[in-house]
């Protein structure tokens, strides 16, 4: 499976990702992970994003494409992947149709999470994140069973993003209108585009997506995937 999730700030990409990463064994692909690890290595790299990303804007696409290249020829991708954040821009989107036409892969669907900005605002202050394990929680909608204490891995401590201030939330929707919208008909024209309803209860959400992948063919995930 070869699929891109696509969305606003807080759209739910992250949440979906790794439902279907768990689901589809395949490999979610998260470039502001990527771009996380890189800023936490205090790598040039993460130097260099870090300052655009604490700014809500958008790192350049030279560096983006070059990770994601890399990325993509791994192992751990010959089952499939799914993108999570890329592409941002059309420049990121021609690039990728050209990494995929070299390797010969076809995407089955790009899905597009729509989701209203007031609840986008919402969705992103509230979000925290398990430190140990990254399993991701909401102040409103997700809480842990036990407050305090991951469901996963036990660990009291948890973190929030940098960029999840209210000022850079708005610099990066508006990013996602003027950078990464444009993307929507690229994708439209080439009969790849799928929108599911991103307001809609978390595995309401996730329903629609499967539904979108027996659509165009995706086979169901095997007991042990
Ligand atoms: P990135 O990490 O990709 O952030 P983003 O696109 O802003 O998206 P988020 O991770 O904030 O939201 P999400 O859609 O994953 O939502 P989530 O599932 O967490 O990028 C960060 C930065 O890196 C960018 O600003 C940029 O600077 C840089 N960058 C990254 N990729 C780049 C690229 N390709 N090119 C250039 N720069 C790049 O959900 C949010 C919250 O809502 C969670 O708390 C969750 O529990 C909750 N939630 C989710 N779904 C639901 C639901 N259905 N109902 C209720 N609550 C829900």
């Amino acid at each position: 499976m070869e699929l891109i999730l696509l969305g606003p700030p807080g759209a739910g990409k992250g949440t979906q990702s790794k439902l279907l990463e768990a689901r589809y064994g395949v490999a979610q692909i998260s470039t502001g992970d990527m771009l996380r690890a890189e800023v936490k290595a205090g790598s040039p790299i993460g130097q260099e994003a870090k300052k655009i990303m604490d700014a809500g804007g958008l790192v350049s696409d030279d560096l983006i494409i070059r990770m994601i290249g890399e990325r993509i020829s791994r192992p751990e991708c010959e089952n499939g992947f799914i993108l999570d954040g890329f592409p941002r821009t059309v420049p990121q989107a021609e690039a990728l149709d050209k990494l995929l036409h070299e390797t010969k892969v076809d995407l089955d669907a790009v899905i597009e999470l729509k989701v209203d900005e007031v609840v986008l605002v919402e969705r992103i202050s509230g979000r925290f994140t398990c430190a140990k394990c990254g399993t991701g929680y909401h102040d409103t909608f997700k809480q842990p069973k036990i407050s305090g204490v991951c469901d996963i891995c036990g660990s009291h401590e948890f973190t929030r993003r940098a960029d999840d201030k209210a000022e850079t939330v708005h610099a990066r929707l508006e990013a996602y209108n003027a950078q990464t919208a444009p993307i929507l008909p690229y994708y439209r024209a080439k009969h790849r585009l799928f929108s599911v309803d991103g307001m809609a209860e978390m595995d309401e959400v996730e329903r629609q997506i499967e539904a979108v992948l027996r659509e165009v063919g995706v086979p169901e995930p095997t007991a042990s995937a």
